[in-house]
């Protein structure tokens, strides 16, 4: 059958009609929300290339989760600026370090809540990058050890889930190794499997502080033009005990969380990250688009194309679209 029999706009001319043939659906449980936590009190630094996100202190921050639960974005992703940076990011293992803190103050602070520690070095290593260098360049080997500890850290300070996002060889195996080794086999980890070197990160390293110092992270995050080393990729981490596979970022990689999703049929994260966010906010805040619009055709898209979570700085505002509030 075909046009005339067919005509495919039957079914847009009326909104009730539009609405029960609607494919794909926007929840506000789908999305993560990204926080920044740093020393202090009372601080909230705006994040000058992420309009409307901060370092935050941890009163501060608690103060932030409230308001995102209480939209229901009840699941959130952790980032410390700590005190001090070393060679080998020693200091994200410390007990009283700045997401231990964090962590432990929400927990005591609000029940309805779930954290998501991301594991990483190069927020905690003077030289930026994402493990521990040996001749000029990240040691695989040795970084895997120092991230197994920082995620065994992070889940004895109470965090619900672990979020590797180095790109090593190994680490996840590594890490729920170290998890149940500790007791804290029921603690899932979510891998960033899929993570591309990329452009769209530039605002997130001015939030965190965690640019290289030098070169770049090609020798350990994905060349932007493959594909089938992504699926390579999360067959390796599913492999090691992935519990949800991550691809990174998110809108110029459709295509890769749309294999993943096909691939493996495994629960499925997304990140829009930062410089994907800071786009449509500039573009926003000059008119040149309706940014609500944007960000709510950039949610759903990243939905359609197979992801069951998205991690977003846009939470709070989509869930207020969601909710009906805006
Ligand atoms: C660090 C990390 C990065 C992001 C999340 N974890 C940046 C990087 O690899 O340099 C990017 C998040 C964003 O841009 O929003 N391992
Ligand atoms: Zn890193």
């Amino acid at each position: 059958m075909s046009y005339p029999q067919t005509r495919l706009r039957r079914l847009r001319y009326n909104p009730i009609l539009r609405g029960m043939v609607t494919e794909t659906h926007l929840r506000v449980d789908d999305l993560v929300y990204p926080l920044f936590v740093c020393p202090g009190t009372g601080v909230k630094n705006p994040i000058r290339s992420m309009p409307g996100n901060y370092q935050m202190s941890v009163d501060v921050l608690v103060e932030e989760c409230r308001r995102a639960v209480a939209k229901g974005v009840k699941s959130i992703l952790l980032f410390g600026i700590p005190e001090h940076k070393d060679e080998h990011g020693h200091v994200a293992c410390e007990h009283n370090g700045i997401v231990q803190r964090a962590i432990r103050a929400i927990k005591a602070e609000i029940s309805d809540i779930y954290l998501i520690a991301d594991v990483c070095n190069c927020e905690y290593t003077s030289h930026g990058h994402c493990g521990t260098i040996v001749d000029g360049d990240v040691h695989n080997d040795l970084t895997i050890e120092t991230l197994a500890a920082q995620s065994v850290s992070l889940a004895q300070a109470g965090a619900d889930m672990i979020a590797p996002s180095d790109m090593m060889d190994g680490r996840v195996g590594r890490i729920r190794q170290a998890l149940d080794d500790a007791g804290f086999e029921k603690i899932p980890v979510m891998s960033y499997a899929a993570k591309y070197a990329s452009g769209f990160y530039g605002p997130f390293r001015d939030a965190a502080e965690s640019a290289p110092k030098f070169g770049d992270r090609s020798t350990y995050q994905m060349n932007p033009a493959n594909s089938n080393e992504a699926i390579r990729e999360v067959a390796e981490d599913i492999a090691e005990g992935a519990d949800i596979v991550m691809v990174k970022p998110a809108l110029s990689y459709l295509d890769i969380i749309y294999r993943v999703k096909n691939e493996f049929k495994m629960p499925v994260a997304a990140y829009n990250v930062s410089g994907e966010f800071s786009m449509v906010k500039a573009a926003g805040a000059n008119d040149w688009i309706d940014e609500r619009r944007v960000m709510m055709e950039i949610l759903l898209s990243i939905k359609r194309a197979g992801a069951d979570i998205i991690i977003t700085y846009h939470a709070l505002d989509a869930a207020d679209v969601i909710n009906g509030q805006v």
